[in-house]
C-alpha cells in the first residue's frame, strides 16, 4: 500500500504522523511546494519510528509529483488555512488554483488513486476535484464531516460526562460554519437517545458550539486546527486500506440522493478499498430538510464562484 499526502503543514503532516504510527501503508509520500520542508518534516517522523514502534516508510518530496507514482490513496491538504475571522469560504479563490494544480500532477503519476480531499472550503473543492478529474464519484471523498461528527461527539461528551468513544453521533451537510448540520435527533449514547438525557437548551448549545468548532479552535490558536482534521485524514485512510467499510459522513457527489445532484456535500457512506461505497439514507424531518436544502443553496452559491476564477 502506498499513500501520499499532499501538503506538508500541520494538518498533513499530522495525518501523515498518524498513519505512519498506524502502519497504514508500507511506503508514505510527503508532498510540499516549500523548498526541503517535506524532506524535513518525513526525517522528523521517520525519527519517531524507533521510539513509537511503527514500520512505515515515510519520504519527503519537494513537488515532484515522481515521487508519488503509484499511490493507493491521496490525502490533498494543500492550500492556505483559515487566519482569526476567516470563513473557509474566503480561501476559495487562492486554494481552487492549487488543488486543481495538485490534482493534476497526482492523477498523471498515480491514474487508479482514490482522493480525499481535506483543503478549503472543503466542499467546493471537492466538487472542483470530481470536475477537474473527471473519475468516478465513488473515488472522491471530502473530509469535513467526518471530522464535524468527531467535534460533535466531543461537545456532546463534555455535557454528558462519559467517552465520546460510546457516541454515535453525525453532522451532514457542508463543513463551513453555517452551513453544517448536527443531527443531535439521531445522536446516541450507547444506543440511549441524547435528547432524552439533555436539556433542550443544552441541545441547542452543543449543535452551535460543534458548528463553529474549528473556528473556535482558530481564534484560540491564531490559524486552523490540526490533531483531529488530521486524525479525521487518517480515519479515513484507514477504513479504505482495511477495507473497514465503516460509516463516516463525508462530501460526495450526490446524484439525487437527499434530493441533491450537480454537487458535493455531507452525507453518511460506508467506505472500504474502493472508495465510498453506499450513501446511507436518513429519514431527515421537514426541519433538517429545510436545513440540508439552505446548506445546498449556500454551497452551490460557492462552487459557482468556480466559474468565475481564472483558469
Ligand atoms: C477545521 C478546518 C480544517 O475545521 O476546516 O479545523
Amino acid at each position: 500500500m502506498k499513500v501520499t499526502v499532499v501538503g506538508a503543514g500541520a494538518v498533513g503532516a499530522t495525518c501523515a504522523d498518524n498513519i505512519a504510527r498506524k502502519e497504514l501503508a508500507e511506503e508514505l509520500v510527503l508532498l510540499d511546494i516549500r523548498e526541503g520542508f517535506a524532506e524535513g518534516k518525513a526525517q522528523d517522523i521517520m525519527q519517531s519510528a524507533t521510539l513509537l514502534g511503527f514500520d512505515t516508510r515515510v519520504s519527503g518530496s519537494t513537488n515532484d509529483y515522481t515521487k508519488t507514482a503509484g499511490s493507493d490513496v491521496v490525502v490533498i491538504t494543500s492550500g492556505l488555512p483559515r487566519k482569526p475571522g476567516m470563513t473557509r469560504e474566503e480561501l476559495i479563490g487562492t486554494n481552487a488554483g492549487i488543488v486543481k494544480t495538485v490534482t493534476d500532477n497526482i492523477l498523471k503519476y498515480s491514474p487508479e488513486a482514490l482522493l480525499i480531499i481535506i483543503s478549503n472550503p472543503m466542499d467546493t473543492m471537492t466538487y472542483l476535484t470530481l470536475k477537474e478529474s473527471g473519475l468516478p464519484r465513488e473515488r472522491i471523498i471530502g473530509m469535513g464531516g467526518t471530522l464535524d461528527s468527531s467535534r460533535f461527539k466531543y461537545q456532546l461528551s463534555q455535557h454528558l460526562g462519559c467517552s465520546p468513544a460510546d457516541l454515535n453521533a453525525l453532522v451532514i451537510g457542508g463543513h463551513g460554519d453555517t452551513t453544517m448540520i448536527p443531527l443531535i435527533r439521531f445522536a446516541t449514547w450507547n444506543s440511549v437517545p441524547v435528547t432524552k438525557l439533555l436539556s433542550e437548551e443544552k441541545q441547542k448549545q452543543i449543535v452551535a458550539d460543534t458548528m463553529v468548532g474549528g473556528a473556535t479552535l482558530t481564534k484560540l490558536i491564531g490559524t486552523s486546527a490540526w490533531y483531529a482534521p488530521g486524525a479525521a485524514g487518517a480515519a479515513l485512510v484507514e477504513t479504505i486500506v482495511r477495507d473497514e467499510k465503516k460509516l463516516f459522513t463525508c462530501c460526495v457527489s450526490l446524484e439525487g440522493e437527499y434530493g441533491q445532484r450537480d454537487i458535493c456535500l455531507g452525507v453518511p457512506v460506508t467506505i472500504g478499498k474502493k472508495g465510498w461505497e453506499k450513501i446511507i439514507p436518513f429519514e431527515l424531518n421537514a426541519d433538517e430538510k429545510a436545513l440540508f436544502a439552505k446548506s445546498a443553496d449556500a454551497v452551490r452559491n460557492m462552487n459557482d464562484v468556480l466559474s468565475t476564477l481564472k483558469a
